[in-house]
């Protein structure tokens, strides 16, 4: 199946001096796409970009993705206007199994808007959800909610600590049963990891490798993940294809 589309920009908004949000009209991505899945976006650097989905609205066939600069490609897809637009390749991956009633979200850096699908979704179909963000310091803040636990590094809005520390506030009623959702830096993912571990919980976590076909064909982002198959250390998975969920028991950090 064709799955590139030509999709023109019907919004973009400036969260703060280095991020946009951005909305694409395209009715094929925002009809199937589910939370945890990315689209990969033509700019004139050579290969693509990957940026996962921070919301769609099937209405209007039109989905989001927030772009954080950081380098050629981001700064020339953070400045698309309205009425412009690029190739995209998508939906791509594996979204996140969502058959429980019961989740905490966990999001930190470009975790966020991915994280923001997941809140949309799951409230949309009244389950249960809590959810933690973690940001350096308050001018990082983005893709915040008044009912979200909020940290900051720096201590200058919400709580001061990170993602963990935010989780600690959360009430024995909160956790019980709750499944871990978590997108954001592999060293958040981890220690994130490990507290669900602590609590007995199920976590599932978001791989964020470098990335170039986005499809499975190109090998660019293989990563190791636990094998199956007694004898066996590691096996080799592709992010983008296999993942970029997996369960965080399987991740090699
Ligand atoms: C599945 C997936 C989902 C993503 N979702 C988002 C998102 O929602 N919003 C967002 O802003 N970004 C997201 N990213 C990261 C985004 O793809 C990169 O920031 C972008 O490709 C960088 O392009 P560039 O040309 O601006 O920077 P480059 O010049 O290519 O690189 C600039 C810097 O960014 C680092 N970098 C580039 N790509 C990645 C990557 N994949 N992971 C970690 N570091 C990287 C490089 O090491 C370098 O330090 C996602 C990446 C993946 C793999
Ligand atoms: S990016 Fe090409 S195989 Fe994953």
């Amino acid at each position: 199946m064709n799955k590139d589309f030509f999709c023109e920009v019907v919004s973009r908004q400036m969260l703060n001096e280095d991020t946009a949000l951005i909305e694409f009209s395209c009715e094929q991505i925002a009809s199937v796409a589910v939370p945890g899945q990315f689209v990969n976006i033509t700019c004139s650097n050579f290969l693509r970009r990957p940026f996962g989905i921070a919301s769609v609205n099937k209405q209007t066939g039109t989905f989001k993705v927030g772009i954080k600069i950081v380098g050629e490609g981001t700064e020339e897809l953070a400045s698309l206007d309205e009425g412009e637009g690029t190739w995209i390749l998508g939906p791509l991956g594996n979204g996140f199994e969502l058959s429980s009633d019961k989740y905490i979200l966990v999001g930190g850096g470009s975790g966020v808007f991915p994280v923001n699908f997941l809140y949309e979704d799951l409230v949309s179909k009244d389950k249960s959800v809590k959810v933690v963000q973690g940001f350096r310091d308050k001018s990082q803040v983005i893709m915040n909610n008044p009912d979200y636990i909020l940290t900051t590094d720096a201590g200058d809005e919400g709580i001061k600590g990170n993602c963990c520390d935010g989780l600690d506030t959360l009430s024995e009623d909160d956790i019980k049963d709750a499944t871990i959702l978590c997108v954001g830096p592999m060293p958040m993912m981890k220690a994130v990891s490990s507290w669900a571990d602590g609590h007995g919980l199920d976590c599932y976590v978001s791989l964020e490798q470098r990335m170039a076909c986005g499809i499975g064909v190109c090998l660019v982002c293989v990563c190791k993940i636990k094998a199956q198959e007694e004898g066996i250390p590691f096996d080799h998975k592709r992010c983008c294809k296999d993942g970029p969920v997996f369960d965080a028991k399987e991740v090699i950090w």
